[in-house]
């Protein structure tokens, strides 16, 4: 596992224009940005919050994937189950004592949050966005540079 830091925080550049699924990202980095900057007396209640989180977020865009029969959602729900077995297990050996897998953990969904939501969600958010509304998002996003929270 690499442990490098890599602090993430909410920016545009996130935005996929989809606005319920936006929303429930910025929580994400949220709670991965408090876990990645907690002390390690704070880190069982945060990755509860994670758990929590993260649970809702992969249901809520496993079950729009369903309903609207989206054709290529195996492999992005595959990839849901897969990131919460793992944050369900570190929760686990964090409870035995090793609470510094949370930090591991935190660095790790740092790096694969926006691979996933670029390769993945953004297509779940055009494909949602045009059933809803008729058309591809429009994303406006203030400069990267000057945002930072
Ligand atoms: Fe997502
Ligand atoms: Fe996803």
């Amino acid at each position: 596992m690499n442990t490098t830091n890599t602090s993430i925080h909410w920016t545009d550049d996130f935005l996929l224009g989809f606005g319920p699924m936006d929303e429930t990202h910025q929580e994400f980095v949220t709670c991965i940005a408090a876990i990645q900057n907690a002390e390690p007396k704070d880190c069982l209640v945060l990755m509860d919050q994670l758990l929590e989180h993260a649970t809702a977020h992969f249901k809520q865009e496993d079950d729009w994937m369903m309903t609207t029969e989206f054709p290529p959602r195996t492999c992005h729900m595959d990839e849901h189950a897969a990131v919460l077995a793992s944050i369900t297990g570190v929760r686990a050996l964090a409870r035995q004592g090793a609470t510094e897998k949370c930090l591991h953990l935190a660095n790790d969904l740092a790096r694969w949050f926006p691979s996933h939501a670029d390769h993945l969600d953004s297509a779940l958010s055009h494909w949602m966005c045009k059933i809803k509304y008729g058309a591809k998002p429009l994303v406006f996003k203030r400069s990267v540079a000057n945002v930072t929270a």
